[in-house]
């Protein structure tokens, strides 16, 4: 018999095709120009198959989607404790690109609003490392979570990265408060060429599907974190993964998820997949109006919702 699941992507994506609502990204200039009709979905289970439908050949950049996994590189890097000292774990209720410091220790919120992921990318590596070598570490973390080697799209990182005043003045922010140590435009560059990498849906989900399955890559076998640190990424998923929409979601979707601006949409379903969705179109909080839906059908007709 015929595998029922990518017939059943390509109904959810069919379903969903009409709306053409949202707008693309008009802050970073190359995304503004994007395909905005865009869609494809892919799903990799734990145990290792992919299945995928629409335009899953198209590579996208993977934006805010990278925070999540270099925050667990940062971990990895120098310890939960050193990045809890710098980074909250708190929903922020504002938006991706507000500042939202804790008040008393002036740490970002949480890692998945820019400026706790800025935060995050300068505790790459180690203390001492240059700025080519944290990009190098998240550039190679990427791509073992994807199974395949990964690359930056050069165009939108000089695009994102010549009108990036705003992340500027947050590094500037962060580094008069001591959670970053280097020089604020080196490490919003690095964390800015983070965000240009290109990646397809079935990346996300493989990505995702690591998560899922405690750490280690369900096709290579490869073990790339370790489980604790795949449910501390998990968690953060769900307290802030889609900014102050984060309650809405968990309660209406139930899945722990990371949106990018460039359309992106990862879930993690602990021991059971991951999932990636594309479509340009963004809704009023930056995430992508169509892969929104089209986690909310999954959830509804698998019964993903996590509670
Ligand atoms: O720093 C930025 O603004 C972008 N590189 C990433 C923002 C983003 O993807 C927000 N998510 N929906």
């Amino acid at each position: 018999m015929q595998n029922p699941i990518p017939d059943y992507l390509r109904e959810v994506l069919d379903a969903l095709r009409d709306d053409t609502s949202g707008e693309r990204a008009g802050y970073i200039p190359e995304l503004a120009e994007a395909h905005p009709d865009y869609f494809a979905l892919a799903v990799t289970t734990a145990m290792g198959s992919t299945y995928t439908a629409g335009d899953a050949g198209i590579e996208f950049t993977i934006q805010s989607i990278s925070k999540p996994f270099a925050y667990a590189a940062a971990i990895m890097d120098r310890g939960l404790d050193q990045v809890l000292e710098r980074i909250g774990v708190e929903p922020s209720g504002e938006a991706f690109n507000e500042l939202s410091l804790e008040a008393g220790t002036n740490r970002p919120k949480n890692p998945m609003i820019n400026a706790g992921a800025i935060a995050a990318h300068g505790l790459l590596v180690g203390a001492d490392a240059t700025g080519e070598q944290r990009v190098d570490r998240a550039l190679e973390l990427f791509s073992a979570l994807a199974g395949r080697q990964l690359r930056i799209d050069e165009s939108v990182f000089a695009s994102e990265l010549g009108t990036a005043d705003h992340n500027l003045s947050m590094a500037h922010m962060l580094r008069k408060h001591g959670i970053i140590a280097d020089d604020p435009h080196e490490v919003v560059a690095g964390y800015t060429r983070q965000c240009s990498i290109l990646v397809t849906v079935a990346d996300l989900s493989a990505m995702a599907a690591t998560l899922a399955n405690g750490g280690v890559q369900p096709c290579t076998h490869e073990r790339i974190m370790d489980e604790a640190t795949a449910r501390q990424v998990m968690s953060v998923m769900a307290v802030a993964g889609m900014y102050d929409g984060a309650g809405d979601w968990l309660t209406r979707v139930g899945i722990p998820a990371k949106s990018g601006v460039a359309g992106g949409l990862v879930g993690v379903l602990p021991d059971q997949v991951g999932i990636g969705a594309f479509s340009p179109r963004l809704d009023s909080h930056g995430n992508s109006q169509r892969s929104r839906r089209a986690f909310e059908r999954l959830s509804t007709d698998m019964g993903m919702h996590l509670l």
